[in-house]
């Protein structure tokens, strides 16, 4: 028995294989390294492949008898989704369509989904909680809702058990192994702020301080990537469980630690952590962000049993710090 976890060379998946391996699972990793790393892969079985690739995905589900799939691989970029709408129904809706027809065609009936906080737009009320309304402001958001919405009708269809894990803000590193965060172009706020730091960046720049909040910058409710991970170690085993006693799922989570940070509070806990002066200049908003996103775990909490380990925001600034100034060009040599 044995977990595929596509999109596992990314940053919250090469997390999650990590998690995954130290809990004694049997681990594979696809991934077609459009946005990857094959360094950032430790410890499991790696192919080169897209999830589209039917018979090859048919193929490696068999060939390491896996009963359930980790579904990272999608493009995830807001700003993009936003220019080139198609490529986000191709990568993720299309893509994952497909994923599921090989995984019925090798019957491989449960799924754990990387899904988003951008699915519920302009939130109606804070903190956001999973039965609040979803509607997305951009097609990131769109694609992953439309996701989500598939597994429902493929439950209905075929049997298919499902978990979406609604993230909120990543961040941090693993704290011994040697992955973090990596994207190529670098568009979240905290390895921004942190290639400040270092000074690959002459200032960080703020977008906006005129949104009604504590200071006038953006909340967010920062997440450690190694909290998003344990969640997806859980929801692994709440299908199992599931299945045992006969059921499926198609249920929704929220993951988040319940409490936000502006964009300047964020910027003041770099400037402590590092030592570093960290310059910071106020520009325009950026079209499409809300003012807070702010998630409520509870039902994660009580149906999963998750627990953050590590939410206390200094420490995910300070793994994400170690990463950084130790891989100051993150997996590039
Ligand atoms: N920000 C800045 N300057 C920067 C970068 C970001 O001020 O250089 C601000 C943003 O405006 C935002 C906050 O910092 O208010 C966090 O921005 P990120 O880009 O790090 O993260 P987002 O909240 O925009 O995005 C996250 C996930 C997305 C997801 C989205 C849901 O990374 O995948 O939440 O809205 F879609």
């Amino acid at each position: 028995m044995s977990i595929l976890v596509t999109g596992g060379a990314g940053y919250i998946g090469s997390h999650t294989v990590a998690e995954l391996l130290a809990h004694g699972e049997e681990v594979v990793v696809v991934d077609n390294l459009g946005t990857g790393h094959a360094a950032s892969v430790l410890g499991a079985p790696f192919y080169e492949a897209d999830i589209r690739d039917h018979d090859r995905i048919v193929h490696i589900l068999r060939e390491h008898a896996v009963d359930t799939v980790v579904h990272f691989a999608a493009n995830s970029l807001v700003g993009e989704s936003v220019k080139n709408p198609l490529k986000y129904y191709e990568n993720n809706v299309a893509a994952t369509a497909r994923l599921l027809g090989a995984m019925l065609d090798a019957n491989v009936k449960r799924i754990v989904f990387s899904s988003t906080a951008a699915v519920y737009g302009e939130p109606e009320r804070t903190p956001i909680r999973e039965d609040d309304a979803t509607v997305p402001t951009n097609p990131y958001g769109e694609t992953k809702l439309a996701i989500e919405r598939m597994f429902h009708w493929c439950r209905e269809a075929y049997g298919l058990s499902s978990i979406s894990l609604r993230y909120f803000n990543a961040a941090g590193a693993h704290p011994t192994l040697p992955i973090g965060e990596h994207h190529n172009p670098e568009t979240h706020l905290i390895p921004i702020i942190l290639q400040a730091a270092l000074g690959q960046r002459p200032e960080v720049s703020i977008f906006g301080d005129d949104y009604p909040t504590v200071d006038g910058t953006c909340v967010r409710d920062y997440i450690h990537v190694m909290d998003l991970a344990s969640a997806h170690r859980l929801a692994v085993e709440r299908l199992r469980r599931l299945e045992k006693s006969g059921e499926t799922a198609a249920e929704a989570f929220n993951l988040g630690n319940g409490e936000g940070f502006s964009v300047k509070q964020v910027i003041d806990v770099a400037r402590e952590v590092t030592g570093c002066a960290i310059p910071a200049v106020v520009g325009p908003r950026r079209a499409g962000d809300p003012a807070v996103l702010v998630a409520s775990s509870d039902k994660a909490r009580e149906v999963l049993g998750w627990r953050p380990e590590r939410a206390d925001l200094r420490e995910i600034v300070d793994s994400a710090w170690r990463w950084h100034r130790s891989h100051p060009h993150g997996y590039e040599r």
